[in-house]
């Protein structure tokens, strides 16, 4: 029974602001999609990588990652889309039953869906990404929760604003998680949850929403400060550091 892991990597980057895709923008000179994906692999735990990158750079990302056991194929017009383009991989294309958006270019069926027993789905603006906690994740959804997350404490006080920058009310924050990725999940519930979404045709910016919208559970494990997303130009600097410093 197989681990595969999904990587939404069609995005264009648009807060970092870099100029190309982000996934293709490097961190400590390698592109953060292919830390993303060596990262996964370093785990032990992943068997086969699905990549969903940009329809143009589909070639590109498969050079990058040359020797990994990985498929590439191209992503949609949001990450929701992207993560189903790849499930689509999973699952057989030709799957009748399934729900497939976005510009879609199938690429090899990675094997019959029953066969796998964990999918994970990654960002690849998670570049340092601790292999660690892969496999907390995978051990999470084998231990029998069907839907896993990590997730951090919220340190700032979180307040609602309005529309003219008025403080309407703190929030509790001790209740609160900042949540990451890798998400671990039952195929079978992350299909279905999907499947649900493109029908309904609502998006989330994470696989786990699109669980909890089914009524199913989504059970949090300790996340990682290293799991943190490159979304800003502040955040790709801290990530060069963080592997400066760490080759230092
Ligand atoms: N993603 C994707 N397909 C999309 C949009 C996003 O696969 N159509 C992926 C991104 O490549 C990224 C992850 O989803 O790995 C998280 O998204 P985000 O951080 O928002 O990346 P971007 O959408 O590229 O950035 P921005 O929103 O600033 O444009
Ligand atoms: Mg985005």
């Amino acid at each position: 029974m197989s681990v595969v892991a999904v990587v939404p990597a069609a995005g264009s980057g648009q807060r970092l602001g870099a100029g190309e895709p982000k996934a293709f923008v490097p961190v400590g000179g390698v592109p953060m999609l292919v830390r993303a994906v060596d990262g996964l692999l370093a785990s032990g735990v992943v068997d086969h990588v699905v990549v969903a990158a940009p329809a143009e750079l589909v070639d590109r990302a498969g050079e990058l990652l040359r020797g990994r056991p990985v498929t590439v194929l191209a992503g949609g017009a949001d990450r929701t889309a992207s993560v189903l383009c790849a499930l689509g991989a999973l699952h057989g294309v030709g799957d009748p039953n399934g729900v497939h958006t976005g510009d879609e270019r199938p690429g090899p069926p990675v094997g019959d869906g029953s066969a796998v027993e964990v999918v994970l789905v990654h960002d690849a603006a998670r570049p340092l990404t601790p292999p660690a906690l892969v496999m907390a994740v995978v051990e999470a959804v084998r231990a029998g929760h069907r839907a896993v997350i990590p997730v951090l404490p919220v340190a700032d006080t979180i307040k609602r604003v309005d529309e003219d920058g008025d403080v309407v009310a703190t929030v509790d924050r001790s209740v609160l998680r900042a949540v990451q990725t890798p998400q671990g999940f039952a195929p079978e519930l992350l299909l279905r949850a999907h499947r649900a979404a493109a029908a309904a045709g609502a998006a989330a910016t994470d696989d786990a929403g699109l669980v909890e919208a089914l009524g199913e559970t989504v059970h949090a494990v300790p996340g990682d400060p290293a799991a943190m997303k490159v979304t800003t130009p502040w955040d790709h600097r801290l990530a060069d550091h963080l592997v400066n410093d760490a080759v230092a």
